[in-house]
């Protein structure tokens, strides 16, 4: 299905190159158009990556839609194309095919604005007040969607992600720096028109800002991923029978709240809560974490605060919001028997319930000072048994299916 996609984007995308092939009135008008064309392949010069995706976001499409008013459709498609084309294109660190489909989806993307824009009533050349405003308001949507989707079907096939889910983690963040683009659109096109081409190098200052501000977001996002693991490993590493426990519940959780069917924004923040859900255990003494055997009753009360604790550790960590409520809440039984509230059934955040089932599985599965593992039958057993006392019958339904298609998976 992905190579189908992959071969008709990119036969599309050369078929729609080959029957628009640009002309030029007189050398002036080629050398001008060959100027933005280097401005456009500048302007794509370390382009910003999408979290999670292989693909890039680059601030050059004003560029190009300035080209393609200006030089007509052909000129546009063309510049849209090939000037996007980098050094990694070139030298075989991207498959051919992935090459040619990228430039299909550029070339049948730039198609469409010019259509749009001429079905809208707008002139090649010069952007005319008001109808030619509207034409290009409508083109750049109709580029902006056309590319995003195709875009969404790529990494939907490529990952096995929801079209939606793509959609929301990829791509709706950047619709609005996108949106801020068209009105520096009309204006690179109008001083293009008014004072010549080679004025439009003023433009680069702010887009490269612009571009400067999505790659910090994107390794914000990145430092809170990293961080997140790096926390986790230093609380495993104080008891070496908890060794990886984090990775792994944060592992599980996120698998089980794919099968409950949460918004993948809500997965994302499950792993990363998943990963720190035993933060506090930084705070509880090593003679109480390195102990091999059962815990007095003092102990059990101490290390049962390590869960209010974390939820403390995370206070003023805007980017956790709610988990830290699902860090607290991380021992809370659907009986009401848990810890530290005694909350009952739904009154535990869903997402506490997700976690505290994929903590228990993983104490299950790996060797304890206290006990030896349970083989994966056992577990499956176990967490059926505690469905409705220990756990959300619900959310035990669909660990039973995740753990099916761990086994079936050869874990
Ligand atoms: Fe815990
Ligand atoms: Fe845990």
């Amino acid at each position: 299905m992905k190579q189908a996609y992959i071969l008709v984007t990119a036969g599309v995308g050369v078929w729609v190159l080959l029957t628009n092939f640009p002309t030029f009135r007189s050398s002036s008008e080629l050398a001008e158009y060959l100027f933005m064309f280097i401005l456009v392949a500048i302007g794509e010069v370390a382009p910003v990556t999408i979290p999670r995706g292989s693909g890039t976001v680059s601030v050059s499409p004003p560029m190009n839609y300035t080209v393609t008013v200006l030089c007509g459709p052909a000129a546009g498609i063309w510049v849209n194309a090939l000037a996007t084309l980098r050094k990694r294109d070139f030298s075989g660190q991207v498959p051919l095919k992935l090459v040619l489909f990228n430039r299909g989806m550029l070339a049948i993307s730039m198609f469409m604005f010019s259509k749009a824009y001429a079905a809208m009533g707008g002139h090649f050349g010069t952007l005319e007040w008001p109808r030619g405003y509207v034409a290009f308001l409508t083109a750049a949507i109709v580029d902006t969607l056309c590319n995003a989707l195709q875009f969404s079907v790529y990494f939907s096939l490529d990952s096995g992600m929801s079209l939606r889910g793509v959609w929301r983690l990829n791509i709706q963040w950047s619709l609005p720096s996108m949106l801020a683009l068209y009105p520096l659109g009309i204006l690179m096109i109008l001083v293009a028109q008014e004072a010549g081409p080679f004025l439009l190098t003023l433009f680069y200052l702010p887009l490269l800002t612009m571009k400067y501000s999505l790659t910090k977001y994107i390794e914000l996002r990145l430092a809170y991923h990293e961080m997140a693991g790096a926390l986790s490993n230093a609380i495993d590493a104080r008891d070496a029978y908890t060794r990886g426990h984090s990775e792994r519940v944060a592992e599980y959780a996120a698998l089980l709240a794919k099968g409950l069917k949460l918004t993948e924004d809500r997965i994302e923040m499950i792993r990363y809560v998943g990963l720190l859900h035993d933060v506090g255990k930084i705070g509880i003494r090593d003679a109480i974490m390195k102990k091999q055997g059962t815990y007095t009753y003092e102990e059990y009360e101490e290390m049962k605060k390590h869960s209010v604790m974390g939820s403390q550790m995370l206070e003023g960590m805007k980017f956790i919001g709610k988990g830290q409520d699902w860090v607290k809440h991380h021992h809370e039984r659907w009986d009401g028997r848990g810890f530290p509230d005694g909350l009952k059934g739904e009154e535990i955040p869903l997402e506490a319930r997700i976690i505290a089932c994929a903590d228990s599985f993983d104490a299950m599965t790996t060797d304890r000072p206290y006990k030896a593992k349970l083989t994966i039958l056992e577990a499956k057993e176990e967490l059926a048994r505690c469905a409705g006392t220990q756990f959300d019958p619900e959310v035990v339904k669909a660990m039973l299916k995740v753990v099916d298609r761990m086994i079936s998976a050869g874990m």
